[in-house]
């Protein structure tokens, strides 16, 4: 038996895990407590502060519901959601539309919209039409994707949010024609915090951050043989354009809305348009960076 000490505790402990059978599991466990033990030698972790982290998970787990996902909130916010959609996307077979988060506000029983309705149910605020293409990634269109698309209302809130989320507003699921292309009518949402009244919030708050994400439209657009697209258009204007506390924008997500486009199948009301391009499905897995959290609760 030899003695523990700082230096040589990590390889006791990975040498009892050597005989995890699952490779995949063997690998990330093996990896998880090489970084963690560096994490506290790095910054000579004390007892107390240990178990201000402990307490810290444990109000994060407690404030999990199937309405909420405050541990998927707390990955948003230090970033990791972020970076597992960039190594997602660095795996695609092909490069098509940036991916973006799915976040919490996501709801897989959102009503049909015909192609030209409107995903407003109360219709207030400034009308934007929403309109483009979904293509391959080589242009060719794809009949029939389905473009499912929820954003916050004029005044910045999800309709979850909303009474207890008792009506269904701003979302809605569109099927492209036979030549790819949508278009439906919104009106323009505006920003919001994330929900800050929870542990999470807390910490962003001792952080000094301002726990707001900038205007954007979320999408999620499927179609056979092609990988899901996670992803959101962000509007440039925002004031947090530039600050997003969950790291979801990127350069070529964010768009504009035209007072006035001759060519938008829609005249009259200001219009964003956006081609999305699918990449071809190469292997199996999702890239939902964030769920439903009913289904996070359900989940063995
Ligand atoms: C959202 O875009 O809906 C969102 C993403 C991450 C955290 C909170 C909200
Ligand atoms: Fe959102």
């Amino acid at each position: 038996m030899q003695d523990l000490t700082v230096e040589t505790v990590t390889d006791d402990v990975l040498a009892q895990m050597a005989t995890t059978t699952d490779p995949r599991l063997r690998e990330v466990m093996g990896s998880l407590v090489r970084h963690l033990h560096d994490f506290a030698r790095d910054v000579k972790l004390t007892p107390d502060e240990w178990l201000t982290a402990i307490s810290f998970l444990t109000r994060v787990g407690q404030t999990c519901t199937p309405a909420r996902q405050e541990f998927i909130l707390l990955s948003d916010v230090l970033g990791l959601s972020a970076l597992v959609n960039l190594l997602h996307d660095r795996e695609a077979a092909e490069l098509g539309t940036t991916s973006s988060l799915l976040g919490p506000f996501y709801r897989q029983d959102a009503p049909e919209v015909p192609l030209g309705g409107s995903i407003a149910v109360d219709g207030k605020g400034p009308e934007l039409l929403l309109w483009g293409r979904v293509t391959d990634t080589d242009g060719h269109p794809v009949p029939g994707a389905l473009v499912q698309l929820w954003q916050t209302n004029a005044e910045g809130w999800y309709d979850l949010q909303v009474d207890g989320g008792a009506a269904t507003d701003m979302r809605g699921n569109v099927r492209c024609d036979a030549e790819g292309w949508f278009h439906v009518r919104t009106v323009k949402p505006l920003g919001y915090s994330i929900p800050m009244d929870g542990p999470v919030g807390a910490l962003v708050h001792q952080q000094r951050r301002h726990g707001c994400r900038p205007a954007h439209i979320h999408f999620l657009i499927g179609a056979p043989g092609y990988r899901e697209l996670v992803t959101a258009l962000y509007f440039g204007d925002d004031p947090h354009i530039d600050s997003d506390t969950v790291f979801g924008v990127s350069g070529p997500l964010v768009v504009g809305a035209v007072a006035e486009d001759p060519a938008a199948p829609v005249r009259g009301i200001p219009s964003v348009r956006y081609d999305f391009q699918l990449a071809r499905e190469a292997a199996a897995g999702g890239g939902r960076v964030g769920a439903d959290p009913k289904q996070v609760m359900a989940a063995e």
